[in-house]
């Protein structure tokens, strides 16, 4: 028993239903709510994940949580109120920020993500770490997709909670998304115990695709099987299917989605202008150690065809290539 932890677990349940309610149901919200409208957010959606509003003021949560006599000390150690920096009051954390309550793998709120209307630094600002709240141990929406997980032994790695939230929508209820920070290895020994497989579906811009590359040898180091969607013209998964629907993303991006070899095959070549000698060399010496070190034969022929053809070179060329790099790989083990 930790009677300071299950005070602070109260303390979260009560804001998050106080942001909630603030957000649905006064004057104070609705310039939230008209942003979240024509981002697209559905009132499912906002009363399924809980999504709420700070409002603009300095001790609206101080009021809120102290006439429930919870420890205004304890709330400000447990990251939901700040203190002046001269001593004084206390104050709220958040202010005029749409809330995204962040919930332990049981469900209960455990920290906040609360994201600026509109334009603005920072983009979104999280709850500390805390007694309930370790970042590289969560994973958003973890909660609700469990058992999708379970049944499915598949996990959809996003990078945002609006992403989430609208694949949710779409039909994805086995999607979670990291807290900002980068996918740890904890996170990846998490998904290893519930799944077999992880999808990745990271923004289509050029830090979510490399971001999706860096995660690939975490993932392949507890084992798990990789997948990983391929978003196109910098649209993240919320803004794909704002855009083009939600049948559209399910058959597009989600079923289309590829292999690892595959898709550093489709990374690499934005690095290179395959209509000349040089490019096309320079490419064809990147993804040939890629290739080599597939295990069955099958596969990398596969690749090997598909290059072969993309490049207009032949395929015995590139087999011999491969085969030697192949080769010095396995003296050099
Ligand atoms: P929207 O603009 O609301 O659609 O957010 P997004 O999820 O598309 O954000 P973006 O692709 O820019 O960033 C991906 C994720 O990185 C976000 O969901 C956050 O978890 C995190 N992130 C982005 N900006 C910030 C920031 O300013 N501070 C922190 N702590 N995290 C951020
Ligand atoms: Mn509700
Ligand atoms: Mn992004
Ligand atoms: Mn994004
Ligand atoms: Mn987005």
């Amino acid at each position: 028993p930790n009677p300071e932890r299950d005070r602070l677990l109260q303390a979260y349940e009560w804001t998050a239903k106080f942001y909630h309610y603030l957000l649905k149901n006064t004057e104070h919200g609705k310039a939230a709510m008209d942003y979240l409208r024509q981002r697209g957010f559905t009132d499912k959606m906002i009363d399924l994940f809980q999504i709420g509003y700070a409002p603009d003021t300095w001790n609206t949560l101080v009021q809120f949580l102290s006439r429930r006599s919870f420890d205004l000390e304890e709330a400000e150690k447990g990251g939901l109120l700040t203190k002046r920096s001269d001593g004084g009051d206390y104050l709220d954390r958040f202010r005029d920020r749409i809330m995204f309550p962040i919930h332990d793998r049981s469900g209960k709120v455990i920290a906040f993500a609360g994201r600026i209307l509109g334009e603005g630094q920072p983009k979104y600002l999280n709850s500390p770490e805390s007694k309930l709240f370790n970042k590289s141990r969560t994973l958003y929406n973890l909660h609700q997709a469990r058992p999708s997980i379970r049944k499915s032994r598949q996990i959809v790695l996003f990078e945002g909670y609006g992403d989430v939230i609208s694949a949710w929508e779409a039909g994805v209820q086995n999607g979670v998304a990291t807290m900002g920070t980068s996918l740890t290895e904890n996170h990846a020994s998490l998904m290893k115990t519930m799944a077999d497989e992880v999808l990745v579906c990271y923004d289509g811009d050029r830090a979510g695709q490399a971001a999706a590359m860096k995660v690939i040898p975490l993932l392949e180091n507890v084992g798990l099987n990789i997948r990983i969607a391929v978003l196109s013209d910098g649209l993240d998964p919320d803004e794909f299917i704002r855009k083009y629907g939600a049948e559209r993303f399910m058959r597009q991006i989600i079923e289309g989605a590829v292999s690892t070899t595959k898709f550093k095959l489709i990374y690499l070549k934005k690095n290179h202008i395959l209509l000349e000698e040089d490019g096309k060399i320079a490419y064809t010496k990147e993804v040939l150690p890629i290739i080599a070190v597939l295990p069955s034969s099958t596969e990398r022929e596969v690749y090997l065809r598909e290059l072969s053809s993309e490049l207009q070179l032949s395929f015995d060329s590139l087999k011999q290539d491969c085969n030697e790099i192949r080769q010095s790989m396995q003296k050099n083990m």
